[in-house]
């Protein structure tokens, strides 16, 4: 089982992102209804959190739930939301205890009301800590993420704040919900889907992606220090070519 003292500290990504995903598999798999599965993903939340406080991760942000899931059954995201609720509130304590600061990104004005009010109160709660930033993805779309960009850029140039031909990538970064956060080094989906499913489009351009069967419920903070393992063993070349990168390093 992989360790975080086998993990390389001088070559750590700063910003790992989860999409967790296999929570409904994981309880069909134990003849229990899917809501029992997000119950206990909580767990793999709260551990997978801890093991990456402990390793030094700057931001860990967690893919919780995309604006397509506002599709599912009523009974499904009322318990999800509540469950939501109730983790914030609980989970408020520790993040104090560990130093850890909330944010989060996404249509947040779509969430319940009291949902929204615990999620404020814990962000303002926890904004001076800085050992690590955990980033909550909520009723997240990366498309409306850049559209809506989109549409504060035009605003900005109709009023005159800003000139057309001024417009580059780092406008629109700086629009998008994640402008105060470095792009993730590595990405990790669990369930063993191979998608994206509308997350962090633009973010992960250069990212180094990791999928595993694991469902969530299973994922631990091993399971993190290994997926962080084998994003030390690749070669991140960024166009350019082996021979340039290893003369870089040298
Ligand atoms: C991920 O697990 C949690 C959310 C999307 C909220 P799922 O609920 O998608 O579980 P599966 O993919 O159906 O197994
Ligand atoms: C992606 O998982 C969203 C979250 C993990 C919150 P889904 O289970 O909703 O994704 P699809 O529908 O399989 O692509
Ligand atoms: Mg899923």
């Amino acid at each position: 089982m992989t360790q975080h003292t086998d993990i390389n500290k001088d070559t750590l990504p700063k910003h790992v992102a989860i999409i967790m995903d296999g929570n409904g598999r994981w309880a069909k798999k134990q003849s229990k209804i899917r809501i029992f599965g997000h119950k206990v993903g909580v767990k793999a939340v709260r551990d997978t959190v801890e093991g990456a406080a402990e390793l030094g991760l700057e931001y860990l942000t967690l893919y919780a739930f995309s604006s397509e899931n506002w599709n599912r059954p009523k009974k499904e995201i009322d318990a999800l939301m509540e469950l939501l609720v109730n983790t914030i509130l609980d989970e408020t304590k520790t993040l104090m205890d560990n130093n850890i600061r909330l944010q989060a990104i996404g249509n947040l004005e779509d969430l319940p009301e009291k949902c929204l009010q615990n999620l404020n109160s814990t962000i303002e709660k926890t904004a001076n800590n800085s050992r690590m930033t955990l980033v909550l993805a909520l009723s997240y779309s990366s498309k409306k993420e850049v559209a809506q960009a989109v549409k504060s850029i035009v605003k900005k140039v109709q009023e005159g704040e800003l000139k057309s031909e001024d417009i580059n990538e780092d406008t629109i970064q700086n629009h998008l919900f994640t402008h105060n956060i470095p792009d993730p080094e590595l990405l990790i989906r669990t369930s063993g889907e191979q998608r994206i499913s509308n997350f962090l489009l633009w973010q992960i351009a250069y990212s180094e992606l990791y999928f595993t069967k694991i469902l969530w419920p299973d994922f631990r903070r091993e399971n993190l220090f290994e997926a962080i393992t084998n994003y030390q063993k690749r070669e991140r070349r960024f166009g350019k070519t082996s021979e340039q990168i290893e003369k870089e390093n040298a």
